[in-house]
């Protein structure tokens, strides 16, 4: 459907003889922030690659701002668990970086106004001049997020983003990427494992089961920005609900390894 901005129809993907989705469904809305939540080795990483055009499937279809994968991945950034940032670049040079690797022939110094830009929107504005090994870990995640942004994607992947940052910072980077997308409308699919993450964070939860991956269960969430856990009935009673699911899913996934 032309409304949908991100589809999986029944996809297939193997690694050698191991089935990872024998039929995967699912799609997201534009402007949508959708978690995709599930036990370590399920597929998670896999769907973004699959997205983004890294993985080819082996059956059934994906399609990317309604065309296939390898038309639609410009429409696509990527943010990941490690920021990946040019040691040697400048936060603003590492911005920059991103727009030229994907754009030819645009003037240095547009380039330089929109890399501050998106600096400042993720509160760099001060910090535009220092190199990576000069910045914390959730500042190195910022201009992560700003790079993606450089691109100006319809659609941002986030991989994990938060998970190595210590918990405080993890915090506030949920609060920012809550704003952020207030702000720049963009479509967002993030993949966690963390249940209060998805919680904080989601208009719609996808929980994945174990291998072969389907979806388990869609939680849709309308509560309010920003999102405090302990104040909400709701969603502690979602949050006990998936609790549960997930020590099922993981006492299934330790009797399949052993
Ligand atoms: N290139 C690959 N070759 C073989 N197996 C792979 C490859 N990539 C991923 N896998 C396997 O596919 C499964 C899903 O991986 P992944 O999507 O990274 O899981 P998740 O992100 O949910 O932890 C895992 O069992 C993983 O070992
Ligand atoms: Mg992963």
């Amino acid at each position: 459907m032309a409304e949908e901005i991100l589809t999986f129809d029944e996809v297939m993907t193997r690694f050698n003889a191991e089935t990872i989705y024998d039929g995967l469904s699912f799609s997201v809305r534009p402007g949508e922030f959708l978690c995709i939540l599930g036990p370590s080795g399920c597929g998670k990483s896999t769907s973004l690659r699959l997205m983004g055009d890294l993985l080819d499937v082996q059956g059934g279809t994906v399609t990317v701002a309604g065309l296939p994968p390898e038309r639609g991945w410009d429409q696509l950034a990527y943010v990941f668990q490690s920021p990946r940032l040019v040691p040697w670049r400048t936060a603003l040079g590492n911005v920059m970086l991103g727009m030229e690797l994907r754009f030819d022939d645009r003037p240095k110094r547009e380039m330089e106004e929109a890399a501050r830009r998106l600096l400042a929107l993720v509160g760099l504005q001060r910090d535009t001049d220092k190199y990576p090994a000069m910045l914390s870990g959730g500042e190195r995640q910022r201009v992560a997020i700003a790079r993606a942004l450089s691109v100006d994607p319809k659609i941002i992947l986030m991989d994990e983003p938060f998970s190595a940052l210590d918990l405080n910072t993890r915090r506030r980077m949920r609060a920012e990427i809550i704003r952020i997308w207030q702000e720049t409308g963009k479509t967002v699919v993030f993949v966690t494992h963390d249940i209060e993450e998805a919680l904080v964070l989601a208009d719609r939860i996808l929980l994945l089961s174990n291998k072969p991956t389907s979806v388990l269960e869609t939680i849709v969430l309308a509560d309010a920005r920003p999102r405090d856990l302990d104040g909400s009935a709701v969603l502690n009673e979602h949050k006990n609900h998936l609790i549960s699911l997930f020590r099922t899913l993981e006492d299934a996934g330790k009797e399949v390894a052993t």
